[in-house]
């Protein structure tokens, strides 16, 4: 931990919200904080929003947060150059990518996932329920998307649980609070991840399935835009951006829940309610706080001269409690109206998955709600929330709860 950045002492750890009030409603609600990586804070919905809309001067072309690239060793390195990642590069070249992996991510093939992620929910629940005092994070929340994007990529079920190390291995990878003792691991991890993918390339090359490895191969193929290597990159950057967010979004919702009784009661009163609900508790509590982009030219952002060139940190979760944008912001109110939060991004970048991690969440929660009727904090668990060390995706770490069930 960096005891020097203000967002990774424990009270702000505990809650940040207090310290992203005083930046926003400060009289410079854009700041340079060197204690930051030296980036420019912006923490107000109305400049937010605009920035975001402008890829021309706010480029996402920007070092990613994540671990120095020396560390990784050469052999791994040529696997993180941001090439043609889609979440680090501009138009055209943005379009061209996004255009083509939303082919193999079409809306409908998420759609006509609902009844095996109902099936998986269910099967998670029932063995989470049959414990004393489970953990709704390892029994439930973190499964969930690592099984379900295992099976959309083609993933062998026998290979699961390495996928799921590999996965976290990935997620590390991009978080700069790591413990250096983790490395080797972690590299060992991603080693073995990279030489998986390449031999489950190179199967679907000879024979393409219906997986989401085979679509890719075969949009890349037919633009020739997605070598084997970006094909691998796409995978990489699926894991970092779906598995923990979404595990986060149900640890983070379901812990807004059971601090809140009276809106639990209105959803177990009418489970109707549960996808709005899924959209206030992205606003109250999201999974990631921040985006980041590099300026192109100089500019003027909330009347903060921001050079070119300069790294723009922009803090997503502070504009969710903007209360110019939603009215009573702290207030978690699952019958609000919560368009607009920013939790999935905004512009061209928004974020892929979003489809996917909306319907994961509301089958999850929706199955939970036709077993249990009350939830509460495990003895020793309330007030003890391990929120992680990084505030770029946040959630708990482990939830052990008890369950009265219906
Ligand atoms: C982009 C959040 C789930 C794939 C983003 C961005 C955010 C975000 C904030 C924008 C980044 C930026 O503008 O720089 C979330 C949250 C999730 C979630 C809160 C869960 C609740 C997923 C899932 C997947 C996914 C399940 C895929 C399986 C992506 C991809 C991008 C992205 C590929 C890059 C899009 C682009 O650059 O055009 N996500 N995400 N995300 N997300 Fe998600």
């Amino acid at each position: 931990m960096n005891p020097t950045n203000p967002m990774l002492t424990p009270e702000v750890l505990a809650n940040p919200y207090p310290f992203y009030a005083a930046l926003r409603e400060s009289t410079h609600p854009v700041q340079k904080l060197e204690a930051l990586m030296g980036c420019y804070v912006v923490t107000r919905h109305e400049d937010i929003v605009p920035a975001l809309r402008n890829p021309a001067l706010f480029s996402s072309k920007t070092t990613p947060g994540g671990r120095p690239p020396e560390e990784l060793g050469e052999d791994l390195l040529r696997y993180f150059q941001p090439g043609n990642s889609l979440l680090f590069n501009d138009p055209p070249l943005h379009t061209r990518l996004r255009t083509l992996v939303s082919r193999a991510f079409t809306p409908r093939r998420i759609a006509d996932l609902e009844p095996r992620i109902r099936e998986l929910a269910s099967g998670l629940l029932d063995t989470l329920l049959a414990r004393e005092e489970p953990d709704f994070v390892t029994d439930l929340a973190e499964p969930l998307p690592v099984i379900v994007i295992a099976e959309m990529l083609g993933i062998e079920p026998e290979r699961r649980e390495d996928f799921k190390r590999w996965s976290d291995a990935v997620v590390q990878s991009t978080d700069f609070s790591t413990d250096k003792q983790e490395l080797p691991r972690m590299i060992a991890d991603l080693r073995d991840l990279n030489a998986y993918l390449e031999g489950a390339i190179e199967r679907r090359r000879q024979q393409p399935r219906e997986d989401l490895i085979s679509a890719l191969l075969e949009a890349g193929e037919q633009e020739g835009l997605l070598a084997p290597i970006e094909v691998i990159a796409f995978t990489r950057l699926l894991l970092v951006a779906g598995n923990e967010t979404t595990t986060n979004l149900l640890g983070n919702g379901l812990v807004a829940l059971i601090q809140h009784p009276s809106e639990w009661e209105k959803l177990a009163a009418d489970p109707s309610l549960i996808p709005n609900a899924i959209e206030e508790m992205l606003r109250y509590e999201p999974p990631a706080h921040a985006v980041f982009r590099e300026t192109t030219a100089d500019t003027e952002l909330g009347g903060q001269v921001v050079p070119k060139g300069s790294r723009v940190m922009f803090l997503i979760a502070a504009a969710n409690r903007d209360p110019r944008k939603f009215p009573e912001p702290d207030r978690f109110d699952i019958t609000r109206e919560a368009q607009g939060h920013l939790s999935f991004g905004h512009g061209i970048h928004f974020c892929l998955g979003a489809p996917l991690s909306r319907l994961e969440a509301k089958v999850a929660f929706e199955e939970l709600f036709r077993r249990v009727r009350r939830v509460s904090f495990a003895s020793g668990q309330e007030g003890h929330i391990d929120w992680g060390g990084s505030l770029l995706l946040r959630g708990p770490r482990s939830l052990r709860l008890r369950f009265e069930r219906r």
